[in-house]
């Protein structure tokens, strides 16, 4: 999907810059345009629009930041950035000829700054129907990805509530909330993973889908699969337990130990979630296979027991990681939540036996291991620098924060000791949420800060 939606934008780049040098009718300023309409007829496939920000002079299609920068798409970018234009939102129902209007008002427009409102008036008197401008979306990436988060929230539980019902939900909405969460993880990876850190006990079943969605994700980050078989994967975590809807509500609340017959009884969940998947509309085969394998473990002594002449998928392993990590980070009626590290520890030692060894280690690189110099993201949503491990990997950090809350740098790096309790919780002050890519933040002079920490 990032490729497309690149070739789309770079369509448009190429569109504006050919109407510099020739006249609007010529087939350089008219093809681009075209195939620009044909190339997004199947992203409308199940969306009703499409979204394009600028946000520090970056473009941004659906939450997906498009970094490749050509000549062409640095004109097109400035030209919406010298006019003002915060966010553009195409609709479905966009025709060729609104988007021919809309380069020529990019084209013709020579005024600077104009205000959300004289820019709709302006598009309204050109007579393009759908392509209109909004509002900058917010961009703070927390509070963008918590909206990804709730919006993945309320899809899942659409779903399960739809089949509790008896009926079947349509897989369109969960592929495009999972979409999300991928472009999410794409921009801002930390602000998405810190939120399956935020656990809220009532909606165990929710947040859980959601996390195992992210968490897969995340693991496949460097697994080099193409995107559709990421989108799948990602479906997969949102919808592994949809077969759990099929037993009673006690067996699944049931604190403490299960009887045999109530055990034989949970064990038809991913069955069962297998049989509701192929039922449902836009849900992949592959999507399917994987929920149904979600519990066969590592070693294949697990459940259902797997078939001898058909090996399991290669990637059901990703969600069986992701389901252990979150199951063990969350507080349960019969259990205590677990430390990241803790559950790392875990699941290190089930490695090889029910879990896949490699890819317990990707989990454990993508959530972060911290050599000195790693940037990481501070529960108060500061940003600091490791600047000491200690030795044995016993003990603290120790951390020097460069950046405020709000991404700013600090003017001097400030030393923190994360072993400082606040008084009025008797908790640690600040904690690790996770590693933060550099490249995502403003620069900063990083020369000195390992020296000027160390007194
Ligand atoms: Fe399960
Ligand atoms: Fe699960």
């Amino acid at each position: 999907m990032e490729t497309t939606i690149a070739g789309i934008v770079r369509l448009l780049g190429a569109s504006l810059k050919n109407r510099g040098l020739y006249p609007p009718s010529h087939p350089l300023v008219k093809s681009p345009i075209w195939k620009c309409v044909a190339e997004l007829a199947p992203l409308f496939a199940n969306r009703a629009e499409l979204v394009l920000t600028v946000v520090d002079d970056t473009l941004v299609l659906e939450g997906v930041p498009i970094f490749h920068l050509t000549s062409s798409l640095e004109l097109f970018l400035a030209r919406l950035g010298s006019i003002g234009v915060p966010a553009l939102v195409f609709e479905k129902e966009m025709t060729t000829e609104d988007l021919e209007r809309f380069m020529l008002f990019l084209h013709e427009t020579k005024e600077q700054g104009l205000s959300t409102e004289a820019i709709k008036e302006r598009l309204s008197v050109a007579g393009i129907k759908h392509i209109y401008v909004t509002e900058r979306e917010d961009t703070d990436d927390f509070a963008n990805a918590q909206k990804v988060y709730n919006n993945a929230i309320s899809v899942v539980a659409k779903a399960l509530n739809d089949v509790r019902n008896g009926q079947i939900p349509d897989g369109a909405s969960c592929e495009s909330a999972v979409r999300e969460i991928n472009g999410m993880l794409l921009r801002n990876r930390d602000a998405m993973l810190a939120l399956t850190l935020i656990k809220n006990f009532d909606e165990y079943t929710y947040n859980h889908s959601v996390n195992v969605s992210v968490l897969a994700l995340a693991v496949t980050e460097n697994l080099g699969l193409p995107e559709q078989s990421r989108i799948n994967v990602g479906v997969a975590g949102l919808l592994h337990d949809i077969g759990k809807t099929q037993l009673a509500l006690d067996l699944i609340q049931k604190p403490g130990t299960l009887t045999i017959s109530e055990y034989e009884e949970i064990k038809k969940h991913p069955e069962a979630g297998f049989v509701i998947l192929e039922k449902m509309t836009n849900i992949q085969p592959e999507t399917c296979s994987l929920v149904r394998e979600h519990h066969m473990r590592f070693d294949r002594a697990g459940y259902p027991t797997p078939d001898p002449g058909a090996p399991p998928h290669p990637y059901s392993q990703v969600i069986a990681v992701a389901d252990c990590y979150d199951a063990l980070t969350s507080t349960r009626s019969y259990q205590k939540a677990r430390t990241p590290q803790n559950a790392i520890e875990i699941m290190r030692k089930l490695s090889g036996k029910s879990l896949d060894p490699d890819l317990v280690t990707l989990l454990e690189r993508s959530l972060g291991i911290y050599p000195i110099g790693t940037l990481l993201r501070l529960n108060t949503m500061e940003v600091g620098i490791v600047t000491k491990v200690p030795e044995g990997g016993k003990g603290n950090l120790e951390i020097a924060i460069l950046y405020d809350r709000a991404g700013n740098p600090l003017p001097k790096p400030e030393a923190v000791d994360l072993s400082e309790v606040d008084p009025t919780t008797g908790k640690p002050r600040r904690t690790t949420l996770g590693t933060v890519n550099p490249m995502l933040l403003p620069p900063i002079p990083f020369e000195n800060v390992l020296e000027s920490t160390s007194s």
